[in-house]
């Protein structure tokens, strides 16, 4: 798809050439800046009841009289923000769906200015509107007809218009993947299709890619990850996936993303309904992937490192059992209560792992825990940090990429659960707080460096009729990249 800034004067919005036009209107009828062919019609169209001045709200106009555009969709929105545009522009573009328009223009004809942020919400929602799954699945209708996307500004807003519109398209690229990546049956996306999805990457963008097999995991001592990879007969995979932005004295921002390509829970098996999600279980993984490729887009002045520890979770005569006690990579013992809490082993090592970069700030991505969905549901992803400043920046990148966080508490009471009589550390403690003591597990590897945790097993995927990986976290994860650069890029 093709994204473009359209030039013209505020309010000029009849002369417009596109095969239909989206005007979102916010705020107040009257304020509303448009010339007359279309501000008659809008008015008119209100006064009649055809259009209620309610969020989300629709109006379609066909070959409107003194209107280039032969198709017109007015959509409300609540207010001049970033995330009131996304919910008129997506129910405009569920309008647009339906008709043989090819190049679509947004515009917005409200009071205030136009920002790089408006322009970005406008790609992510048009990218997202035309998303399908086909790889599988090749008789699935492909994209409608919306093949380009216009952002109409004034020449002072063009700008930022312009850097936001790179920025969503890198967004909508790396999300794209990352979907790609998580939507796949366990049976196409193995812990190898992901390194070679990092490979391909590597190609594409310039970055170093390193790929571990069992034998260099076994010398690295990552106890803990191969336990969980050693019932199953597909081989495990240790990705490590570097951009260099920035001079190499600097820092890197580490991204470790949970790899599990399918997740049976192991000999503690999970029951069988719904277990076919459990191909999900990588999307942590996805996101790390995803989030890459909107940085290797967007080429800002910072060192990223992303990193993936990749495998399935299975029982067999080799697997792991309750109570196995194993050595991590840190030195530290674990007695395996239950091989379902399967994330946390694979992602301590990784995070032992992380040290060797000096980090300046390591964030783990994970769907780790269904009490994270009890707590948070599937809007906000779950937010876990002992370090106040850096869960402002995170929370600061989540409000701006419009892709919600909620910060979860890590007190040290909550890490009594975890005591074991036979090991350092039990890999489970009782349901109760069931995604904070996740977290504290973690929090025992990362004593060396500033570290996050977010528990996505609500929001990387729809359940239902609508079954799929939303591709997130990529625009908070992009957003937070973004934000560490020296000069942060456009
Ligand atoms: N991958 C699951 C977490 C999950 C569950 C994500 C449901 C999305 C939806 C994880 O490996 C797991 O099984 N966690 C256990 C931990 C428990 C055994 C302490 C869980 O949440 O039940
Ligand atoms: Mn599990
Ligand atoms: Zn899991």
């Amino acid at each position: 798809m093709d994204f473009r800034s359209l030039i013209a004067a505020r309010g000029a919005l009849s002369g417009v050439i596109a095969d239909a036009l989206v005007v979102v209107v916010a705020g107040e009828l009257k304020q509303q800046t448009l010339d007359k062919p279309l501000a008659d019609a809008l008015q008119d169209a209100v006064n009649q009841g055809d259009l209620q001045w309610k969020p989300g709200r629709v109006l379609y106009l066909h070959r409107l009289p003194g209107v280039k555009a032969p198709r017109v969709i007015v959509a409300v929105a609540a207010d001049g923000t970033a995330k009131a545009i996304r919910t008129a522009v997506q129910a405009a573009l569920g309008q647009a769906k339906g008709t043989g328009a090819k190049h679509v223009a947004v515009a917005y004809a409200g009071t205030g200015e136009l920002g790089a942020e408006h322009a970005e919400v406008a790609v992510t929602s048009a990218a997202d509107a035309v998303y399908t799954y086909r790889h599988t699945k090749p008789s699935a209708q492909p994209a409608p007809a919306l093949q380009k996307l216009s952002v109409v500004c004034t020449k002072t807003e063009s700008k930022a218009v312009q850097a936001g519109l790179a920025r969503g398209e890198a967004i909508a690229e790396g999300v794209r993947l990352a979907r790609e990546c998580a939507n796949r049956p366990a049976n196409h996306a193995t812990p190898t299709f992901l390194a070679d999805q990092a490979r391909q990457l590597g190609k594409q963008f310039g970055f170093k890619v390193e790929v571990l097999d069992r034998k260099a995991v076994e010398k690295l001592g990552m106890g803990s990850f191969l336990a969980v990879a050693q019932g199953s007969d597909e081989p495990l995979r240790f990705i490590v996936v570097r951009y260099e932005g920035a001079a190499k004295s600097q820092a890197p921002v580490v991204l470790v993303g949970k790899g599990i390509t399918f997740d049976t829970g192991g000999i503690s098996i999970k029951p069988s309904a719904e277990m076919d999600e459990m191909k999900f279980d990588m999307g942590g993984a996805a996101s790390v992937l995803g989030t890459l490729r909107a940085i290797g887009e967007l080429k800002p002045k910072v060192n990223l490192v992303g990193i993936i520890p990749a495998c399935e979770n299975m029982p067999s005569g080799r697997a792991v059992k309750p109570g196995d006690v194993v050595t991590s990579m840190s030195g530290q013992t674990i007695e395996i209560l239950n091989t379902d809490a399967e994330g946390r082993l694979i992602l301590c090592d990784a995070l032992t792992y992380a040290e060797r970069f000096k980090p300046a700030v390591v964030v783990d991505i994970a769907t780790l825990t269904g009490a994270c969905v009890i707590a948070l549901g599937h809007h906000n992803s779950g937010l876990f940090t002992a370090d106040d400043a850096l869960a402002a920046e995170l929370l600061a990148a989540s409000r701006k990429a419009l892709d919600p966080a909620w910060r979860m508490p890590l007190d040290d009471e909550y890490e009594e659960g975890l005591k074991s009589n036979f090991a350092d550390m039990g890999n489970v403690g009782s349901r109760a707080g069931g995604a904070i003591t996740a977290a504290m597990f973690l929090k025992k590897f990362t004593g060396k460096y500033r570290w996050a945790h977010l528990d996505i097993a609500g929001t990387a995927w729809k359940s239902g009729a609508a079954k799929g990986a939303t591709g997130r976290p990529v625009p908070l994860l992009t957003h937070f990249v973004l934000s560490q650069a020296r000069q942060p890029a456009a």
